[in-house]
This record gives structure tokens, sequence and C-alpha cells, in this order.
């Protein structure tokens, strides 16, 4: 094993169950850390986070699920760019961290939010939405995944109740609500959340999630098939850039303000 893949190994053996997300650079000059090694880390500490998750009772199909993210990953890594890799590294430690996790159709990343978020106390703990790409994203999915997110928490993480759920995404930008079709899973989806703060210039996701490229040249030889592709395209064409939208909402179950305590009844269909 080379040095990089150890120095990523330390790392990833500290943060484990830590709330700690931020991204040091864990290269030097002398010991240079590749994507390479990154990759090969993450692969070596599988049966440490697999472990961490049993020994806090999780089941196992929420830790498979929660953990096929690295599969999914490197495969729309070779879309992106058509080789072997994992660009979204960085993204991964929220997984090999024990931070986030998959219950039915979307991911929640339990953590305490840096800024303001109307309604949320300093210090609360929250759980940020992350939608990944895939069918199923139905107001049935997405409402039965919000149900067992709330349960799943006050099970599995009694001792950081949450209540509210953030999403900070392209998906809730104000344009695209305003521009896709209002019965369209996408506009249903951002209309579960209270916009907060104002959007921030992000102009690369939209594209990166539409089509999985890094570039923003040569746009206009992507496909326009889609309502989707087309919006987002015809807005940068107009001159616009695309936006981070900002939304939160109350968590099923905890319309009465306070978190869920350990014990209360919650839907279980996870094991
Ligand atoms: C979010 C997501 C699951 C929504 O997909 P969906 O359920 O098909 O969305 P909708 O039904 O609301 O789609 C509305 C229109 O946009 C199109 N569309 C949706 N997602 C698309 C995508 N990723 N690429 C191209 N077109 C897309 C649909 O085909 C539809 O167009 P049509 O009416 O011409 O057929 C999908 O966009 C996706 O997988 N995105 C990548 C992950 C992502 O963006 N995560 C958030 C990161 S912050």
């Amino acid at each position: 094993m080379g040095p990089g893949v150890e120095r990523v190994l330390a790392h990833l053996a500290a943060r484990l169950g830590s709330s700690d997300d931020s991204n040091p650079e864990l290269g030097t000059a002398e010991v240079p850390v590749t994507e390479m090694d990154w990759l090969a880390a993450m692969m070596r500490f599988t049966p440490d986070i697999l472990a961490w998750h049993a020994g806090r009772g999780i089941p196992e199909a929420v830790s498979h699920a929660t953990m096929a993210d690295f599969g999914r990953n490197m495969s729309i890594n070779r879309r992106v760019h058509n080789r072997f890799g994992m660009d979204t590294y960085k993204w991964l430690n929220h997984a090999f961290s024990g931070r986030i996790y998959q219950l039915g159709r979307l991911q929640y990343l339990i953590h305490q939010p840096a800024a303001q978020i109307p309604g949320v106390a300093d210090g609360e703990w929250i759980l940020g939405i992350h939608i990944p790409e895939g069918g199923g994203f139905g107001e049935a999915a997405v409402a039965e995944s919000l149900a067992l997110a709330s349960g799943f928490f006050a099970e599995y993480f009694a001792d950081r109740p949450v209540r509210t759920a953030n999403c900070e995404s392209w998906l809730l930008d104000p344009y695209l609500a305003a521009h896709i079709d209002a019965g369209s899973n996408i506009a249903k989806f951002a209309a579960l959340f209270t916009p907060y703060g104002a959007p921030r210039d992000e102009p690369t996701d939209a594209v990166y999630f539409t089509f999985r490229t890094r570039s923003m040249e040569n746009l206009s030889e992507l496909p326009r098939a889609t309502a989707l592709q087309r919006i987002v395209l015809e807005r940068i064409d107009a001159g616009g850039a695309w936006q981070l939208g900002f939304g939160s909402l109350v968590l099923p179950g905890q319309a009465s303000g306070r978190p869920a305590r350990h014990g209360e009844k919650a839907p279980s269909v996870l094991r």
C-alpha cells in the first residue's frame, strides 16, 4: 500500500462517526495524494464503515443502499470522463464517515448547518436532503422516503434529534420552478420546501446533473430532447446563470415542533 493510500485511510479512520465535514488537502509535495489513492483507500475502508453501521444497529439493507453510492459515483465518473476513476471522492467522505444514509429514494446527511436557517436553532441537527440520480422520483416515493428518514434518525441517532430537513440544490433554483411543468416530479419536489436565503450562482451544477459533463464549452452540441435539457440550455443561451436554491421542510411527524424521541413509533419498513 502506498503512502498516499495510508494517508487517506488515516483520515477516514479519524473521521468515522465525526461531524467534521471539512475536506482538508491531504497531499503534500513529499506525499502526493491522488484520486486513485482515495479510491483505493475507500475500498479498503468499506469493512470498517459497514462494521460501524452494524455497531449502531443500522439495518444491513440501509447500510448497503447507502454505500451503493460508491458504485453509482464510479459509474457516473465513467460517463463523465470516459475512464475509471472517482472525481467525486470528496462527496463520498459523507458516506464513509457515517454521516449520510440512503432511505428509500433520497439520501440524508445529518449535520449542523453552518448558516442560519429560519426555525432552526444554533447547533440544532438537521437532515440535508440529496437526490441521487435514478427513477422513482414521484410524490409517493419522496413522501415514503421522508417518513423513513424521520423514523430512522429518531431510532439510530437518538443522540442527535432532528425535526427539519433542508436542501441546497439547482433543483430548487426558482427559475426552474417557474419554467418546468408544474405537474412534473421536479416541480412537485421543489414545492415541498419553504425557500430561505438568496439563491447563489452555481452555473455548472445544472449542466453537470442534466448532461453529466464538467465542461461549459460546446454547450450547443448537447441534446435538447427533454424539457429539462431545453430549459437548462435556453437559460444559458439567453446569458443567464443557474443558481443553487435553498429550502427547508419539517419532517413528517415533527409538526409539533419538537424533535422525535428515541423509541417513538415510526415507519419501519427498513428491516
Ligand atoms: C432529479 C431527477 C431524479 C428528476 O427526474 P424525473 O423524475 O425524471 O424529473 P421530471 O419527471 O420532473 O422531469 C421533467 C422533465 O425533465 C426531464 N428530465 C428530468 N431529469 C433529467 C435529466 N437528468 N436529464 C435529462 N432530462 C431530464 C424529463 O425527461 C422531463 O422531460 P419531458 O417532459 O420532456 O419528458 C433527475 O433529474 C436526476 O436524476 N438528476 C440528477 C441528480 C440531481 O440532479 N441531484 C441533485 C443534485 S443537487
